[in-house]
């Protein structure tokens, strides 16, 4: 039986893990803003090293494993686009790269992040945008996700965020610091789950419009224990030959925009 450290633990998918991890008889250090075994805030840099301290006290230096599913959704508001690259992009890879000392102790750890089918469903999102996210530059990449409208700035900060999160996975998956050190760094691009970040969405008309409206071939919206699922197979040892992949369980949303594009 394995360590695993899991993020956004309190709610959603992350709480789904948790019970299907501890189920199968792991050990989880939950982490969260609240109800957690570590309370953290991930959108400030206070937060963040409390946390990957915490967890590296409390795992003794050895994890075999992270889910990085703490998140926030594109509600409105003008703070809202700095508060998703805090927690969706730095609250993942200032813990991972605290915790990969750890996660290299194991010798087969896995790791799986969690991404979005709105990387490749959010139109408008340059590289310089994902980019400067990558950089830490988050002024800069606040200043040309505005340039797309203040009303809209939220959604875009949101794909930006998964994109530049995924592309950090891929570029680290590969190198002797990860894949080189047994550990297997992997994402998952889940479309529209039926949570509280969605159900936060949906109670905004206009949101829940677009939603609705949204292109889904196999209808309806996903069910966050069969995310857990797949990310469970993903901490398992059949996943040991997976490095640096995006898998995207999202009823064919992203199949129906890229048809030609893989
Ligand atoms: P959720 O809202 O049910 O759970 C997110 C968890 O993150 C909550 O427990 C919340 O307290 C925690 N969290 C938020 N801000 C935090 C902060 N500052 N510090 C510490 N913890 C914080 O959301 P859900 O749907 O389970 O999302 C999980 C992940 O999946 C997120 O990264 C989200 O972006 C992603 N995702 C969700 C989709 C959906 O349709 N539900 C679709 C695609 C991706």
């Amino acid at each position: 039986m394995g360590t695993y450290a899991v993020t956004g633990s309190a709610s959603g998918m992350g709480a789904a893990v948790v019970d299907r991890l501890r189920s199968d008889g792991h050990t989880v250090l939950t982490v969260d803003i609240k109800d957690a075994d570590v309370v953290a805030d991930l959108s400030t840099p206070t937060g963040r090293g409390a946390a990957a301290r915490e967890v590296l006290e409390r795992c003794e230096g050895r994890l075999d494993g992270a889910v990085l599913a703490a998140g926030i959704g594109p509600a409105p508001g003008a703070d809202r686009p700095q508060l998703i690259l805090e927690v969706n992009f730095l609250g993942v890879v200032d813990l991972l790269e605290a915790w990969r000392p750890a996660l290299a102790a194991a010798g087969n750890a896995k790791v799986v992040v969690f991404s979005s089918n709105s990387t490749t469903t959010v139109p408008l999102i340059a590289r310089a945008t994902t980019d400067a996210i990558i950089d830490r530059d988050m002024e800069k990449a606040l200043r040309r996700i505005r340039l797309l409208g203040a009303k809209m700035a939220p959604s875009f900060a949101y794909g930006a965020s998964k994109i530049a999160v995924s592309h950090w996975v891929r570029r680290h998956a590969v190198t002797r610091e990860w894949a080189g050190a047994g550990i297997r760094l992997n994402a998952i691009a889940p479309g529209a789950i039926l949570t509280p970040l969605l159900q936060q969405q949906l109670a905004t008309p206009a949101e829940a419009k677009r939603i609705k409206a949204f292109p889904v071939p196999i209808g309806g919206f996903g069910d966050p224990d069969h995310l857990a699922r797949w990310v469970t197979f993903m901490l398992s040892d059949a996943a040991d030959f997976l490095c640096g992949s995006i898998i995207f369980v999202d009823g064919g949303s992203d199949a129906w925009f890229r048809a030609s594009d893989w």
